[in-house]
């Protein structure tokens, strides 16, 4: 597929995905969306792709849903303007559960769905100074689609005032309500998020990718409903070929086969 609206670069074990729409700051439309959701779902089934980094060309990450094709629904019959939402949906969804782990490079603004897209990754790094709000309520609409991702972030308290208000705010009260993982300075972000992509380049790739499984079958379950499937996943893996390759370089003091 020939790609209008993003970038996608191979680095070694790194896919760098790039939003590319600096001309209206990333905001995202139709086809936007389609490119970043196919682009993600391809890149499960690329063995040498280990870790995927998701930034923003120009001077900001993302400017959320773009309120131009927001605006335009109004001429779609209902069953075309619910197609066009479920296809966001499926965006958010595609990049909270890849299977390998997406780490956010966060800069300039991250707004309404750009803190939605923050909100789905794993490891969001952001620059002090990034703005980020739910604007959604001041244009008359509502942070739908994200909810789920960021309710599950920050929790309700900070979603009640931040939803309702839909005032913004800086990468360190993003930090403190766990929207993101660092607000680091601006000149830092590169080192910060290279940071992150090497920590996570020393995990079992299929570990990773059954800790954010377990993550998301845990997170919403009461305990006594989910200890089977924990049991299970235990069970499974410390007998699994990179469990045993694990535990065995570690008790012979060297790095495991996937390890840099
Ligand atoms: N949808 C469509 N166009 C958008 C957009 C969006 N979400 N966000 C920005 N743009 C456009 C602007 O209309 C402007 O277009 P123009 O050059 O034709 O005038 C262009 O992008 C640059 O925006 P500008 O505001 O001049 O840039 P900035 O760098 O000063 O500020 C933002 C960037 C992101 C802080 C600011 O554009 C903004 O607040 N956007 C609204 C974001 C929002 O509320 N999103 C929620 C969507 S649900």
């Amino acid at each position: 597929m020939e790609l209008e609206r993003i970038e996608l670069v191979f680095d070694g074990p790194v896919a760098r995905v790039w939003l590319n729409r600096p001309e209206v700051r990333n905001a995202f439309d139709g086809l936007m969306v389609t490119e970043l959701r196919k682009s993600l779902f391809d890149l499960r089934s690329v063995d040498a792709v280990r870790v995927i980094v998701l930034g923003g060309r120009g001077p900001a990450f993302c400017a959320g849903a773009d309120l131009a094709w927001m605006k335009a629904t109004a001429a779609f019959s209902r069953d075309e303007n619910l197609a066009e939402a479920q296809a966001m949906a499926d965006l958010f969804f595609t990049v909270y559960e890849s299977p390998k782990p997406v780490v956010a490079r966060v800069h300039g603004a991250a707004l309404g769905g750009g803190a939605g897209l923050v909100a789905a990754c794993d490891v969001p790094v952001a620059a002090l100074g990034t703005q980020f709000g739910f604007t959604e309520v001041r244009l008359g609409i509502v942070p739908a689609v994200i909810a789920p991702y960021v309710i599950a972030k920050i929790g309700e308290s900070a979603a009640r005032e931040l939803f309702l208000t839909g005032e913004r705010f800086e990468a360190v009260r993003a930090a403190e309500i766990g929207l993101i993982r660092a607000a680091v300075p601006p000149d830092d972000l590169d080192v910060a998020v290279e940071g992150r992509v090497k920590e996570l380049l020393q995990a079992g790739p299929r570990a990773i990718a059954e800790a954010k499984a377990l993550i998301r079958e845990v997170a919403w379950t009461r305990v006594e409903d989910v200890q089977r499937y924990t049991v299970e996943r235990i069970a499974d893996l410390r007998v699994s070929a990179e469990g045993q390759e694990g535990m065995r370089a570690f008790l012979e003091k060297r790095k495991p086969s996937w390890g840099s």
